[in-house]
């Protein structure tokens, strides 16, 4: 959707008017107060705005100063910027979150936030439903990482003392979780696609004491996703929780024409025990929006807790009684239900359509490089995430080459990231390369995140022919 500015701040202003008329009742200032009913003052401004202009300029001078400051960053909203994952948020969840933020509700209790926490349970619900679970306990986090935690928590308090497993692509979050709740951590290998490899799992489950599995659905590298379908199997025989990192991958399993093995992997997704999805990764929201759901809604029993000031205001569920975080955003959950009114998390809607946009960029785009003999590159993108670098001889060079390709590129405006990935990997894909002068290769690594990658493919492709050009690279 293109707004201008200018176009979200009147929608914002017609808005925020209609949020502050649901407050009029408030006297508008001290001494106003007459009587409990009836007309009892002038307007809730103070209320709801906390504010008033800005007569000596100090605010505007400030936030002029913020605006300089914020210019000290890569152009993330711009499809020239194809380096991390960073998405910007639609403009339904900015002026949502805006809106709500003006009343700043707190989603730990009703008392904090009555309609915010109405509605997170019903944007959780929606979440719920991609994976088809109608029954399901989860709440909205501050980011993938504290959702990974408390579905770790969990694994570990319903199997004390075990081992987590998860491949050696998977996010770093889950040895370092596993360190903060005291539970053993290893990890597994994965195979020459990124994907955890089941071989090597099935090994090391022969061996005994493993309580949970995590299996990433959308690696941070590679986007790569593992063999659900296989892993489940190995539950059925060896016994384990299954808990399924798809803080990057998840919304994928609303996209038609994914790979084969991707696409059973994906529907694969609503047999396991934990699902981690991030709505501030792929679902348009602004960053502090994570989610954990849980199948088994009994596990909300680990959570409880007593609190003496908190849950008075009302008998029905507060927030913070099934999550690890209290004080949480009231207006990251406005947001994103505020997105899923207007983008519905279905099969072949627009906000998949979208995703599917994604992906078709980066099969593009990593076509293109397997067509042109100065680049390397590795399997085909299961998802929207692309790995390739440079041509040359040696592991050392093509490092080298890959370093100066990113700074070329930035040169032109075009903004990449880096990723440093294991020779052994290489190996599989790159038979002419000599790998004996180091251990790991850094590579290229583009997230094509936002759906006008696509429109903008042929810009990309040409910057990059351009950057090897420069960088005399054959
Ligand atoms: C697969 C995966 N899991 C977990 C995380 C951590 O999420 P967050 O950065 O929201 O804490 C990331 C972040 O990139 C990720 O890609």
């Amino acid at each position: 959707m293109n707004l201008s500015v200018q176009q979200e701040l009147a929608i914002l202003a017609q808005a925020l008017g209609r949020l502050e008329s649901g407050f009029q009742h408030l006297p508008g200032a001290p001494g106003q107060r007459r009587s409990v009913s009836g007309d009892q003052g002038k307007t809730g401004r103070v209320g709801v705005t906390g504010g008033g202009a800005d007569p000596s300029g100090a605010l505007s001078e400030v936030l002029d100063e913020v605006a300089l400051r914020l210019r000290d960053n890569y152009p993330y909203f711009h499809p020239l910027y194809a380096g991390q994952m960073l998405k910007p948020p639609h403009p339904v969840a900015r002026l949502a979150y805006n809106l709500a933020q003006t009343i700043n509700p707190n989603n730990h209790a009703l008392d904090g936030g009555r309609a915010s926490s109405a509605m997170e349970k019903e944007a959780v619900a929606q979440l719920a439903a991609v994976f088809d679970w109608s029954e399901h306990l989860g709440h909205l986090t501050s980011g993938g990482t504290v959702a990974n935690l408390e579905a770790l928590w969990v694994a570990g308090k319903l199997t004390p003392g075990k081992t987590v497993l998860a491949s050696s692509q998977a996010h770093y979050t889950h040895s370092r979780v596993s360190d903060v709740l005291q539970l053993p951590f290893e990890s597994v290998t994965a195979d020459s696609n990124g994907r955890m490899d089941t071989s090597a799992l099935e090994a090391r489950l022969q061996r005994g004491d493993v309580g949970t599995v995590v299996a990433s659905v959308g690696t941070t590298g590679f986007g790569a996703v593992d063999p659900l379908p296989d892993i489940l199997r190995l539950r059925q025989q060896y016994g384990f929780r299954l808990h399924a990192d798809a803080a990057y991958g998840g919304y994928f399993r609303l996209v038609e024409g994914l790979d084969v093995e991707t696409a059973r992997s994906l529907a694969s997704l609503d047999s396991v025990d934990s699902i981690v999805i991030d709505p501030h990764k792929h679902g348009l929201q602004p960053y502090g929006c994570g989610a954990v759901l849980f199948a088994d809604p009994s596990v909300g029993a680990l959570y409880q807790h007593e609190s003496p000031y908190t849950y008075f205001s009302s008998d029905s569920l507060h927030l913070g009684e099934i999550s690890l975080e209290c004080s949480r955003a009231g207006a990251a959950a406005v947001a994103l239900w505020a997105t899923q009114q207007l983008l519905p998390l279905e099969t072949g809607g627009a906000f998949a359509a979208g995703l599917g946009r994604s992906i078709a960029a980066a099969r593009q785009l990593h076509e293109k490089l397997a067509g042109d003999s100065r680049f390397l590159t590795l399997m085909s993108p299961e998802l929207d995430i692309v790995v390739w670098a440079p041509a040359a001889s040696s592991a050392s060079e093509i490092s080298a080459g890959a370093r100066s390709h990113f700074a070329a590129a930035a040169e032109r405006h075009l903004h990449l990231a880096l990723i440093e990935v294991e020779a052994d990997m290489l190996r599989a894909h790159w038979a002419d390369v000599d790998f004996s002068d180091a251990e790991t290769v850094t590579c290229l690594r583009s997230c094509l995140v936002k759906p006008e990658h696509l429109d903008w493919l042929d810009d990309i492709w040409a910057i990059l022919v351009e950057v090897a050009v420069a960088t005399g690279t054959t």
